[in-house]
């Protein structure tokens, strides 16, 4: 007996006229007199499985096929048509259909959900097809980050997540027990740990989870989030922005190229995505806020900008914008100081088009021990705990530099969805740690 081979859905161009077998879900059904049409997914893809009464079934059994529940799991036998008026362009004849479990009533119906019961059943709402696209949109993200700094000889080095020290200001720690060495924290970033790795590897990046006890409930913030992080030794702040600019538009060019069906399924429109290519636009702080009191905002210089701030000054332009040399006191304790102007830092934030805010943060750091002690105090952060990041001024210091883009608003942008919190398989945010 020829064996039938099992298949994934997006698999299927190569088989049209031959015998496969598909394994997965009823995600949905539609019936016709006497056809059964069941709606297959896979996690590949979905699929449109015809039963007829006739050969392979009788007339009862198509009725039985028509009363599967959704969701229930199935084995099933057929060959492969192409249908173009079918979701995805095939069809599949079946010959046999296993039901290996029967599943309860679904509780995610077609009609409009709430976000609120969505996100409570959200390791069932994953099977979606919208979620589905966005994060194998996101797998795409992910492999494309690793792909761009391997490629350039980056060495990946992981940090830690239990921390003895804040990196992003105290205001945002989520603070836990640890033994009998007192606080620890989750950490808010790699960064100062990828400081010391580029000092023994040259070129690295991290890619991990981070961690802000934010408060906001906004579109664009997490409880935990993703980040990755490039450092580079003898690199300043302007080879970091063309480091930028050439990470982005990689990770944008391979989602457009290995993600068409996913952007389909989103509706998301190509144009803007197609034009993230560099030089992108670069403006000063002091530009932004001109552009920004010209637009009705009433902003003092010194004060950093927030969300509103950031979709305006995206909507003076086609690509991502860099802005660059802020005010030191808006910023991080590392950052090291414009020469021409200490009031200043040689850092940038990226900005996304479209409205989708700030998706990377990024600077020099500061070399000069006694700098750097003196922005630690400043800080009022405790000086003994960074005993260990002061060494790598001690012992051979060069300038450096380095930024972080958070994943889940670059999935975010390039899938053009609301929300961020759709841009990770289980958000965690201020009112939110279930499921
Ligand atoms: O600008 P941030 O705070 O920079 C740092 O953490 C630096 N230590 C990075 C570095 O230089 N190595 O954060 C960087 C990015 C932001 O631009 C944003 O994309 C993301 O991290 N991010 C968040 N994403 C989701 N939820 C939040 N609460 C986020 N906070 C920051």
């Amino acid at each position: 007996m020829v064996e039938v081979p099992w298949v994934s859905i997006e698999m299927l161009p190569q088989y049209v006229g031959k015998k496969v077998e598909i394994r997965g879900w009823l995600a949905n059904k539609r019936s016709s007199g006497k056809i059964a049409f069941l709606i297959l997914r896979d996690g590949t893809g979905f699929l449109q499985a015809t039963a007829f009464a006739g050969e392979h079934f009788d007339s009862e059994e198509v009725k039985n096929l028509k009363r599967i529940p959704l969701e229930s799991s199935l084995i099933v036998q057929g060959r492969v048509k192409e249908e173009k008026r079918a979701i995805g362009g095939y069809e599949l004849e079946l010959e046999k259909v296993e039901i290996i479990s029967e599943a309860e009533d679904y509780p995610i119906q077609k009609k409009e959900h709430s976000i609120e019961f969505l996100m409570e059943n959200r390791h069932l709402w994953l099977r979606s097809r919208k979620q589905n696209a966005i994060l194998r949109v996101r797998n795409q993200v992910i492999m494309a980050i690793h792909h761009f700094f391997q490629e350039r000889g980056f060495t990946l080095i992981d940090p830690p997540i239990l921390t003895p020290a804040a990196c992003e200001g105290t205001t945002t720690l989520f603070a836990l027990d640890y033994f009998d060495l007192g606080k620890a924290y989750l950490s808010q970033s790699g960064q100062l740990y990828m400081e010391a790795a580029c000092m023994a590897f040259g070129k690295v990046y991290c890619l991990a989870p981070t961690f802000r006890a934010e408060k906001s409930k906004t579109r664009r913030h997490l409880t935990e989030f993703w980040m990755v992080e490039p450092e580079v030794a003898f690199y300043n702040w302007e080879d970091n922005m063309e480091l930028q600019e050439e990470f982005v538009s990689f990770v944008v060019q391979t989602v457009l190229e290995k993600c068409p069906r996913e952007l389909e399924v989103l509706e998301r429109d190509l144009k803007p995505l197609e034009r993230v290519v560099p030089p992108f636009p670069r403006i000063s702080y002091d530009e932004a806020l001109r552009i920004l009191n010209r637009k009705g905002f009433r902003i003092e210089w010194g004060n950093d900008f927030g969300g509103d701030e950031e979709t305006a000054i995206s909507e003076e332009f086609d690509r991502p914008v860099f802005i660059h040399h802020y005010p030191k006191k808006v910023k991080a304790f590392y950052m090291q100081p414009d020469p021409e102007n200490p009031e200043l830092v040689l850092n940038d934030d990226l900005i996304a088009p479209e409205g989708y805010g700030e998706i990377i943060g990024g600077s020099e750091r500061i070399h000069d021990l006694n700098l750097l002690k003196e922005r630690i105090k400043e800080h009022h952060l405790p000086e003994e705990v960074f005993d260990w990041y002061l060494d790598l001024r001690r012992f051979g210091s060069c300038p450096h530099s380095g930024f972080g883009l958070g994943v889940e608003r670059t999935v975010a942008w390039i899938c053009g969805i609301h929300h961020i919190r759709e841009a990770i398989p289980f958000p965690r945010q201020i009112y939110r740690l279930y499921p």
